[in-house]
């Protein structure tokens, strides 16, 4: 039988009644042919019952998003597309830029905003990241809002600060309807790419403040809907551990998700 006849449909987790998403940021890697069999080596990998437990969202550079999305659709594999970034304004004169409805259009339903590359590289300010969050919206995607604090301010205590200042103005000005169907992902800058992941207290600690700040805004129907993903040099061996603690709902991996063995394995994790 072909795999997605027997494949089970996706589950919310029982103690939290939310949908896990598990998603791999390529980053600026992988040209379309190697994206294409990155995917497929993925799909082959994975076992029907892998798909009930978490959405798997596949997040390849702009030059791979039609090809990727020709493969999933044609082969019917239970990937959803996702891109890195967009731009605020739906159209116009930003030489090299993408739009969201350009996106929305190739089938791709998350969208990556305000990662910490992006923030540190290309000078995107908490501004940039709340019009993105808009634009995403507007065209009936989903963002994922990357937050995090550097490790200077991790040492000066200053954590609960920098998740709060970058929340807020990313969501502060959504209806409660959409601020429920916000991703956000905890990525302590000084965890990525770094080959040592934070510790699943400290994850489980920015998570909750992450989900405390949209209580604070919207009450406990919100933030109890919220789903917040841990990012940082998650792999095979780290991924069950972040998984399991109670304010984690997914998983945003950067280089690991690159090894299509090693990214099925966290996603069998
Ligand atoms: P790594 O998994 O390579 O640390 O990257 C994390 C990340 O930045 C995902 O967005």
């Amino acid at each position: 039988m072909a795999k997605d006849k027997v494949s089970m449909e996706l589950r919310p987790n029982p103690k939290s009644g939310r949908y896990r998403l598990i998603s791999g940021n390529w980053k600026m890697n992988l040209n379309h042919l190697e994206a294409i069999q990155t995917v497929q080596k993925l799909f082959f990998l994975l076992k029907p019952q892998d798909y009930s437990y978490s959405e798997i969202s596949i997040h390849p550079p702009f030059t791979d998003l039609r090809p990727i999305q020709l493969l999933i659709d044609s082969d019917k594999m239970r990937f959803t597309l996702g891109a890195q970034n967009c731009h605020f304004e739906p159209s116009g004169a930003f030489t090299g830029e993408i739009s969201a409805p350009m996106l929305a259009k190739l089938n791709v339903s998350y969208v990556i905003v305000g990662h910490s590359e992006r923030r540190a590289y290309f000078a995107e300010s908490d501004e940039v990241v709340r019009a993105k969050v808009e634009a995403v919206f507007r065209s009936q995607m989903t963002p994922i809002i990357c937050v995090g604090e550097s490790y200077q301010e991790r040492q000066d205590g200053l954590t609960s600060d920098r998740l709060h200042s970058q929340v807020d103005s990313a969501v502060s000005f959504l209806s409660p309807e959409l601020a429920s169907r916000c991703v956000v992902a905890y990525e302590p800058i000084w965890a990525i790419g770094k080959g040592a992941a934070a510790d699943p207290k400290d994850a489980q600690e920015g998570a909750s403040i992450i989900r405390s700040i949209f209580e604070e805004l919207w009450g406990n129907s919100v933030s109890s809907k919220v789903r917040i993903q841990y990012g940082g040099s998650v792999n095979p061996s780290n991924a069950k551990e972040f998984m399991d603690l109670p304010d984690i709902d997914g998983l945003l991996v950067g280089g690991a998700a690159l090894d299509p063995d090693a990214f099925a394995r966290i996603i069998q994790a």
